[in-house]
């Protein structure tokens, strides 16, 4: 065809928490995480059924904070048990909030539409959350957390 296709939307399923797809095998963080992605989910409906871009932009300021808060917990922890790779995970969180801050600030003043932010989440923390998280996993049973 000699148009291109518009960008998929990303699926509802996707900010809907699943075991087998989001668990890292702790369940304080599961917890956090569940929250993290139902914020999400929230940001997701707010733009595809209400066309809400108020809504959606002060939920993401939500979810940066609570985010932030999820990290520094996170970072506590690693820090209490000596894990290992605590530096680069602890950088990566610090670039985390730095693209969504930097996401948060476009889309206030205007430069990129507040409907790209589903697509910027459908990445952010899940890859994070499947690779590093997953990550300390072992280190924390080892020390008493499940
Ligand atoms: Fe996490
Ligand atoms: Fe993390």
């Amino acid at each position: 065809m000699w148009f291109s296709k518009p960008k998929p939307e990303p699926e509802p399923s996707l900010f809907i928490w699943s075991d087998e797809e989001h668990s890292v095998g702790v369940s304080i963080f599961d917890q956090e995480h569940e929250r993290l992605i139902a914020l999400m989910g929230q940001i997701h409906l707010a733009l595809q059924h209400k066309q809400d871009r108020h809504r959606a932009e002060s939920l993401l300021e939500t979810l940066i904070h609570e985010t932030q808060a999820h990290f520094d917990h996170e970072e506590s922890v690693m820090r209490n048990i000596d894990f290992a790779e605590r530096e680069a995970h602890t950088a990566e969180h610090a670039a985390l909030i730095q693209q969504a801050n930097a996401l948060l600030l476009k889309v206030r003043n205007g430069s990129i539409s507040a409907l790209a932010i589903p697509n910027f989440l459908k990445t952010w923390l899940m890859t994070h959350m499947r690779s590093m998280d997953r990550k300390y996993a072992s280190c924390m049973r080892r020390n008493g957390l499940h």
